[in-house]
């Protein structure tokens, strides 16, 4: 996210969503790094925690109790950046794809996107097959949430118009994607 951060001062830009923001770590660094911050999440608790935090550190962010499968609570074209770790992956392929164009409604032309995902399942987990690369757990605090495992192929598709900047693996074994929308 520093990386991030330091792309996003260069490129000027100022309005961010925070795509599943959780318990808000990336929504904390980028308010206080300047931004003008918005996050997205389906977890009162996480929701909740993250405002505690920013409160704890005089800092502000707009934040929203709502699930991303459904149509996002902002205006067109209203970001100057989104930003999604480890989040976009908890969906089925026609979820996935409703997700992604909400995304892109709400970021604007020339906006940065970076969205992480997991390449691989979780070691000891019990997971049934219910797509192509989707898999729903049958165990653990995630049963019944579908998963879906990205290929780098898979990320250049759905995101087909943006312009892809990096996809790399990062040390936890996440896609990270770079990218500018079209
Ligand atoms: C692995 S956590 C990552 C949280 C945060 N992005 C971070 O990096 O700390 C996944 C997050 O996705 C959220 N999430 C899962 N399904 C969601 C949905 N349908 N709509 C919105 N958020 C969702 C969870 O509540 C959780 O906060």
């Amino acid at each position: 996210m520093p990386k991030i951060v330091q792309m996003l001062k260069h490129r000027g830009s100022s309005t961010v969503l925070d795509l599943g923001c959780g318990t808000g770590r990336h929504v904390v660094h980028l308010a206080r790094n300047g931004f003008l911050v918005f996050g997205l999440d389906s977890s009162p608790e996480g929701i909740k925690v993250a405002r505690q935090w920013l409160a704890a550190e005089g800092l502000g962010a707009d934040l929203r109790l709502q699930s991303m499968t459904e149509r996002f609570p902002y205006e067109d074209d209203v970001f100057d950046a989104v930003v999604s770790v480890q989040v976009i992956h908890h969906a089925d392929m026609a979820a996935i794809t409703g997700i992604v164009d909400e995304i892109s409604r709400v970021l604007r032309k020339g906006g940065l996107l970076f969205v992480t995902v997991p390449k691989l399942r979780n070691q000891g987990t019990v997971f049934k097959r219910v797509e192509p690369g989707t898999f729903v757990p049958l165990d653990g605090p995630e049963r019944g949430l579908p998963h879906h495992y990205f290929t780098p192929e898979e990320l250049r598709e759905v995101f087909w118009n943006y312009d892809i900047v990096d996809i790399h693996l990062d040390r936890w074994v996440h896609y990270c994607l770079s990218a500018v929308k079209r």
